[in-house]
């Protein structure tokens, strides 16, 4: 019979804490007050929210673990020198030591170029159903983008759409935001001229996560979209010039918008790694980017890094290209996937309207983690 691998091999009471040994082989030992403070006893934690109750920071630094007993394979009882006994999960233990805790929308990610083609479509019927939804958000973590349809092409027919995951992020645009020619507009998004590869406002320290673009019209000549996934781009990168990755992972750069009534500023660099190295954002945008005043033997380095991840991003062989047409809704992750739009031609009686909103990252990840609880609870 094969166990499971977070099922609990062998428990030991040493001075230091609690050991433990699961199936899968792995084996820590867990400090008397990490496991005292998260206990599940009615005055350490709230039941319904996990939120702790006790004031861990006044536990006795010297407590320590008494006795240990394994119940079954899949808890252990602990009794701890303060009179508390409280039962683990040897699953959750485990989890705990795991080498990639996933705080952000949970998934494997796939690396993609052009030879993607296209991507999940889902119709706004399916994401109402909670099976549709969680599929949806799970391809978005896999792959950074995907495609809703027959969501109505009217002024705000998307919201019915986001209302499914969550809050929509309102900024300086507003809500909801047109995408079409102005004439009065501050921002280059509202013209006919072409966007280079791009994502949306880094310029903003509470980042937009992701982007969801809505088509209500798309008649004009040109106004195609492209996207590049930045991940798959700086892999490539990291893979043939090191140096120009490293450079670009760890000079921070000022992204800047302002206009009569704004003035946004945040600072990153250009590739963001997390604590393992692995990459978590790609923040690349042309119009807002500005370096600092920085030694030109510095500022060469980062400009050569720059260019070469330039021409990974503007590659055909990196570029999915697509026209999004009336009732489609298009969801970007705002950290991973780049987008850019052909020029179109004002000419010929067409139009071309989009409305695009945004969420904060959480909000979708949320949505995504506690799918994924009531599904397997049901
Ligand atoms: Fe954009």
């Amino acid at each position: 019979m094969s166990r499971h691998p977070a099922a609990i091999q062998s428990v030991a009471v040493e001075p230091r804490g609690l050991a433990v040994a699961w199936a899968d082989g792995r084996s820590f030992t867990f400090h008397p007050i990490w496991l005292r403070e998260r206990a599940p006893l009615e005055d350490t934690l709230d039941p319904r929210t996990g939120q702790r109750k006790l004031e861990a920071a006044f536990l006795p630094l010297e407590l320590s673990v008494l006795a240990a007993r394994r119940r079954g394979e899949a808890s252990v009882e602990v009794g701890f020198s303060d009179g508390a006994v409280a039962r683990f999960a040897g699953a959750e233990l485990r989890r705990a030591v795991a080498e990639t805790p996933q705080l952000d929308l949970v998934g494997d990610k796939q690396l993609w170029d052009a030879s993607l083609g296209g991507f999940p479509r889902y119709r706004l019927d399916d994401a109402k159903q909670e099976a549709g939804l969680l599929g949806l958000l799970d391809d978005l973590a896999r792959l950074g983008c995907v495609l809703v349809e027959e969501v109505p092409a009217e002024k705000n027919g998307i919201l019915e759409f986001m209302g499914l995951i969550g809050n929509i992020k309102l900024t300086n645009w507003g809500g909801v935001e047109d995408v079409r020619v102005d004439a009065n507009a501050f921002d280059l998004t509202l013209t006919n001229r072409g966007l280079e590869p791009h994502v949306d406002n880094p310029y903003r320290s509470s980042t937009i996560g992701y982007v969801v673009l809505h088509c209500l019209e798309n008649s004009f000549e040109g106004g195609e979209s492209g996207i590049v996934d930045g991940f798959a781009v700086a892999e490539r990168l990291r893979a043939e010039d090191p140096a120009a990755f490293e450079a670009l992972a760890t000079t921070p750069v000022t992204f800047r918008y302002q206009d009569e009534t704004t003035l946004l500023e945040n600072r990153c660099p250009l590739i963001g790694l997390d604590d393992a190295g692995a990459v978590e954002r790609v923040a690349w945008s042309n119009r807002t980017e500005f370096a600092d005043a920085r030694p030109p033997e510095e500022l060469a380095l980062y400009y050569r890094a720059r260019r070469r991840l330039a021409e990974l991003i503007y590659s055909d062989e990196m570029t999915v290209r697509f026209k999004l047409q009336p009732g489609q809704a298009f969801v970007l992750d705002n950290y991973r996937v780049l987008h850019s739009r052909q020029p179109f031609e004002l000419s010929g009686g067409g139009n071309r309207h989009m409305r695009q909103a945004y969420f904060d990252r959480d909000m979708v990840s949320s949505r995504q983690k506690v799918l994924r609880r009531r599904l397997a609870e049901g």
